[in-house]
């Protein structure tokens, strides 16, 4: 290794200064990004199932960032309305505007799969539909929200993302979509919210995408 090293130093210290600093990645501007199957089919909003217990994920505005894409629904799997919503920021009391849901029944939301505790994912953080097993949040057994269960945090997805219940006082960032009502195809277009867990801004950090589209993928469901 001795041999290796000085080898090195003497025929390439600038390659090996380069590999150790790699280029910094990142985007300058939030990308627009079709969501797609994994064969490249348009996601359709109306063929999204309601409450569903998979979770479906597809990264944005990275490559390494995951988000969830769901359905929302009431205890009948009835689509509900998500409304525009002003969401706070626990840490510092500040607000912003949460858009509310798309699709033909404004019940398709995106929020990052990335909790703002301390980042644990799936499956420790995943939405909870009604009608099936409550999450056992510090307010009690609870439905419609996604929990983490590393450390108990609780947001609202009928709510933009909002806090429930700490210890995050960050909510989940929201990935603001696009519905096009004549084709019923999704984009992701930008995040709302506070900064993704971890990273100093949303488009550094992780690699950029490459192309127009992002895959939405099935990563489970944490029910069966
Ligand atoms: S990482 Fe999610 S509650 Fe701590």
């Amino acid at each position: 290794m001795v041999f290796l090293g000085g080898a090195a130093l003497v025929g390439g210290a600038v390659p090996i200064v380069k590999y150790l600093e790699p280029p910094v990645v990142g985007l300058s501007s939030f990308p627009t990004l079709q969501l797609v199957d994994k064969n490249g089919n348009p996601i359709k909003a109306s063929q999204l199932p309601v409450n569903s217990p998979q979770a479906f994920q597809f990264s944005y505005p990275l490559t390494n960032e995951p988000n969830f894409l769901i359905n929302l629904g009431d205890e009948n799997n009835q689509p509900v309305q998500v409304p525009q919503t002003e969401v706070t920021v626990p840490a510092d009391g500040s607000k912003y505007v949460f858009p509310g849901g798309v699709g033909p029944n404004k019940s398709v939301v995106a929020y990052s799969a990335i909790c703002q505790h301390l980042g644990c994912k799936y499956p420790e953080l995943h939405f909870y539909p009604p009608n099936y097993p409550p999450a056992q949040t510090f307010n009690g057994p609870m439905t419609k929200v996604i929990h983490c269960s590393c450390h108990g945090s609780t947001y609202d997805p009928y709510g933009g993302g909002a806090v429930i219940t700490g210890p995050t006082v960050h909510p989940l960032p929201s990935v603001v979509l696009q519905w096009d009502s004549s084709s019923d195809e999704l984009y992701a277009t930008r995040m709302i919210g506070p900064v993704i867990y971890s990273h100093s801004s949303d488009l550094t950090g992780g690699n950029p995408p490459t192309g127009t589209v992002t895959q939405v993928v099935d990563v489970g469901n944490p029910f069966s």
